[in-house]
């Protein structure tokens, strides 16, 4: 089992400021409708909050898009909010990550502005201006289109892997990486415990910067193949985590795609820059990649058993992983993993508990603990997400047809989790008195948190009681430090066997809609946990009821 670390021991929640809850009747969530909520928190039973930005933005990229690192956005609050959120928050016991976004800034951010005022200023150095009034090379930006956009009234391109209006820093010039340690000490100092960090493996580029193979009718090519997890990354991951995280025994959970599993180790090693890692491969396994949308593929379970355990394998080797089934980048997990079975709640519980038991620090993305689904737009227009607006326009430019394109980016919209949290049924459910920024989904009357709290049976109080049994039952230990293995199992089954040198448990998961008999390699077994009260425990066979839940437990020799 190794050595234990305390942030093992989280259950995390992950809060979209703009769309949790608003104080002030602007209808943009703030940091003060956040503090507002902390019982919710503590009664579900979370530790740990992962605050999505909340910095002077524009608000491009809704906060991804930085303009003063060391400013809360006016929209949500001062920082005596940020300060009270972060005390209240520690009266509760709940520990506080916020989210760092160092491979851009916004467009308006001083040092850029700088940059564009004064071409002979320090502060062009801090980002990646070319010569030219052309782009350099043919790489697509991840919101689509050149990675390049000109400078207004000068001979000069700069590098955008996001949006045009975040610009990538220098991570090249020392100074800029000083400016960044240096912002990110001053929050771990305020009291917070680590950070989720951004886009982080974009933060080396090639810097021949030459073409690459085209994979689009654009004639364009994704950066990720020129952008990301490039060689030489390392020596920038190192310094930052030797100047910043590891001075303050923080906790970093790195959003770090393009990292095969083979360098895994350099990333969450015992040495590793990070404490954990978002594996995406299996969240993203209904496209063809997080920026194809418009590519569907078709899946099965045991597609995603195996790319499930294929993942828990890799991490387990040589670290530990940040577990979930959703963020404000995805749509609802109900939607995407239960498909037609959606609104069935056993079905629900048993897809939280199969990720939820994963070996790794569990997070909760907020609404997932109500069971919420997509939700159906009818139009583009209706979008406001910067990433589902490129790809519906780039999905038709690639031969889909209008319905086609609205239906790949109703499954995929970022806007599907971004919608307004539901606390109760009334009229914008209690999310705020006015009219909120975006459009609540349409059964929000049905399911909101005010139907749920406390009502036996409700998606809540299932997370809740799994929460608990994790966290504090007597099986604690197996189920938080423990090994994992996966387990023979039927088609529509995920199986995997938790264990300690003295306990183990095995977790049994029938995502089908039909009932299965499994053998049971081990007839010892007693049940210890599950979502329904039957089960059919018969020597060894244990048959599984449509969406069942079991967890069995090696019975002790006496
Ligand atoms: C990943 C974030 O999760 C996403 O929301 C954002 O648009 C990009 N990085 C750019 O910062
Ligand atoms: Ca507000």
């Amino acid at each position: 089992m190794g050595k234990t670390k305390w942030w093992q021991n989280e259950i995390v929640y992950q809060i979209y400021p703009r769309s949790f809850c608003d104080s002030n009747g602007d209808g943009i969530g703030d940091l003060k409708g956040i503090t507002s909520k902390l019982d919710y928190l503590k009664n579900l039973g979370v530790t740990m909050l992962w605050i999505c930005p909340c910095y002077e933005s524009p608000m491009a990229d809704n906060g991804y898009d930085i303009s003063d690192y060391k400013k809360i956005a006016d929209e949500f609050g001062t920082m005596e909010d940020m300060d009270e959120l972060i005390n209240e928050a520690k009266k509760r016991d709940i520990k506080i990550i916020l989210d760092l976004v160092i491979n851009h800034t916004s467009d308006e951010h001083k040092w850029f502005q700088e940059a564009l005022k004064d071409p002979e200023s320090k502060y062009h150095d801090y980002y990646i201006f070319k010569e030219g009034s052309k782009s350099i090379n043919n790489w697509r930006s991840m919101f689509g289109g050149t990675v390049w956009e000109k400078v207004p009234g000068r001979d000069e391109v700069y590098l955008h892997v996001f949006h045009k209006k975040q610009p990538d820093l220098n991570w090249e010039n020392e100074e800029v990486r000083k400016e960044l340690y240096d912002m990110v000490n001053w929050w771990l100092e305020k009291g917070i415990v680590g950070f989720r960090i951004d886009a982080i493996t974009f933060i080396k580029k090639d810097l021949t910067w030459k073409d690459r193979e085209a994979d689009g009718v654009d004639g364009l090519a994704k950066c990720t193949k020129a952008a990301r997890n490039q060689p030489g990354i390392g020596e920038f991951l190192n310094e930052l985590k030797e100047n910043t995280f590891k001075k303050h025994d923080c906790m970093t959970v790195a959003e770090a795609p393009g990292v095969p599993y083979e360098e895994l180790e350099e990333f969450i090693g015992e040495d590793g820059y990070f404490s954990m890692i978002f594996d995406f491969r299996y969240a993203d396994l209904d496209v063809a990649s997080g920026s194809e949308w418009f590519k569907r593929v078709p899946w099965t379970i045991k597609d995603l058993n195996q790319k499930i355990m294929d993942s828990q394998m890799a991490l387990q080797k040589c670290g530990w992983g940040a577990n979930f089934i959703e963020n404000h980048d995805q749509p609802r997990a109900t939607t995407k993993y239960l498909k037609e079975n959606q609104d069935n709640k056993d079905a629900v519980k048993t897809l939280a508990a199969m990720y939820f038991l994963l070996r790794g620090t569990p997070f909760i993305y907020q609404g997932q603990e109500l069971g919420m689904v997509n939700f159906q737009r009818k139009g583009i227009e209706e979008f406001n997400d910067i990433s589902s607006i490129d790809q519906y326009y780039r999905a038709i430019e690639e031969g889909l047809t209008e319905r086609e394109s609205l239906r790949a980016i109703n499954l995929r919209s970022r806007d599907n989790t971004r919608t307004p949290f539901p606390w109760n049924g009334q009229k914008y459910g209690g999310f705020s008195t006015e009219k909120p920024w975006l459009k609540m989904t349409e059964e929000h009357p049905k399911v909101n948190a005010v139907d749920q709290v406390g009502r036996e049976g409700s998606i809540y109080q299932f997370y809740k009681e799994m929460i608990n049994f994790r966290q504090n039952s007597e099986y604690k230990n197996c189920l938080v430090f423990g090994n994992i293995e996966p387990m023979e199992s039927s088609e529509n089954v995920i199986a995997y066997r938790r264990y300690t040198e003295d306990e183990s448990i095995e977790c049994w998961f029938n995502l089908g809609a039909e009932e299965v008999t499994e053998e049971l390699k081990d007839s010892n077994v007693e049940v210890i946990w599950g979502n329904m009260r039957q089960v059919e425990l018969k020597q060894d066979h244990l048959t599984l009821k449509p969406f069942q839940t079991v967890l069995l437990k090696e019975k002790k020799e006496d």
